[in-house]
């Protein structure tokens, strides 16, 4: 009997220019690049067993055993791990979030960031920091975010071989927090997958990604040079463009609740009159509020007046994905 594990450890990440809209949907090729954060306090963590005795994969996400579409994504995903290792053999795969499940939080980017390093080192593949952002982003585009640390740049690239994701600064670089207030609980109607697929319908689409080279420039600069006000702007106008899309795609995804609304216009306002601040939206109602972690006592403070019902996740900025307790037996 053979058998292989390993545990990975990896944090999802918040997108300041987003990534929406696939050139190749199954290598996951994007339209333009992205940027973003990664989130500290929230991470999936995911165990790996490959086994000779195994007659077919199993997979357990937050104690629930997956079945259906959900289980044929993972497999499918495991099959470019078992090739790329040329090995045919099954895996039990237990993964868990810290996250409340279903409360509308992205968990692909963690989840397959964390499944690509688990997956490969049980197989024996030390693939580098990139060959593991391309291999991450064939599951999901923005878990090629979660393979470096901190501050993470996705290339657009011209191939598979150069769209991966690098850290353009470090976890320690610029001291930012998200605070992700929990509006719904409900998980996403339609999926960012079948969102991505019909991105091309919207016809504001084809101007947001001629204009997201300025963006990503912007946005980069910004980050680089640590100038808040900048990274609001643009990542204002970038989650605004990306919405605009979804709204007028077919069919059209309207993401934003009576309360998003109410948030983004107050934190606007808040910013106006001084307070650093900024709000962002993925593909959920729920809005992340960044701001420099100085901030981040009072800008609570002003959320839990606006929304006091509302439930509010605090993050500071994640490190990249990790192996922990890294152990392959063989019998
Ligand atoms: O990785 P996916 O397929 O779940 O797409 C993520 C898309 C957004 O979260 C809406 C934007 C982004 O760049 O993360």
């Amino acid at each position: 009997m053979e058998l292989k594990s390993a545990t990975a450890l990896a944090h999802p990440n918040i997108a300041f220019i987003k990534y929406w809209g696939n050139r190749d949907e199954q290598l996951r090729l994007p339209q333009s690049g992205s940027i973003s954060m990664n989130l500290a306090s929230l991470h999936t963590e995911t165990t790996v067993r490959f086994s000779d005795d195994l007659e077919r994969d199993t997979v357990v996400v937050n104690s629930q055993l997956l079945v259906g579409d959900p289980l044929a994504r993972v497999t499918g995903f495991l099959d470019r791990v078992r090739s790329l290792a040329g090995k045919q053999i099954h895996a039990d795969v237990v993964s868990s979030s810290n996250f409340p499940i279903g409360a509308g939080i992205a968990s692909s980017a963690s989840a397959f960031a964390a499944l690509a390093l688990a997956g490969s080192a049980a197989l024996g593949l030390s693939l580098n920091e990139s060959e593991l952002s391309r291999l991450a982003r064939t599951g999901s585009g923005s878990a090629s975010r979660s393979i470096p640390g901190g501050y993470c740049e996705w290339a657009r690239g011209e191939s598979d071989l150069d769209s991966f994701s690098v850290s353009i600064l470090p976890q320690d670089g610029w001291d930012l927090s998200d605070l992700i207030v929990l509006l719904s609980h409900s998980h996403k109607k339609v999926g960012s997958t079948a969102g991505h697929s019909s991105a091309n319908t919207s016809p504001y689409q084809p101007a947001r990604i001629q204009d997201a080279a300025r963006r990503l420039d912007i946005c980069r600069k910004a980050i680089l040079e640590r100038d808040f006000s900048a990274l609001a702007e643009i990542s204002e106008e970038d989650s605004t463009l990306m919405h605009a899309v979804m709204m007028t795609q077919q069919p059209p995804l309207f993401y934003w609740e009576p309360r998003s609304l109410a948030i983004i216009k107050a934190v606007k306002e808040w910013r106006a009159s001084g307070l650093p601040c900024f709000a962002t939206l993925d593909a959920g109602p729920n809005v992340h509020v960044i701001c420099p972690t100085e901030a981040r006592d009072d800008v609570y403070a002003n959320i839990h007046v606006l929304v006091p019902d509302s439930q509010i996740l605090v993050s500071g900025v994640g490190g990249p994905a990790h192996l922990i307790n890294p152990t392959t037996v063989e019998h």
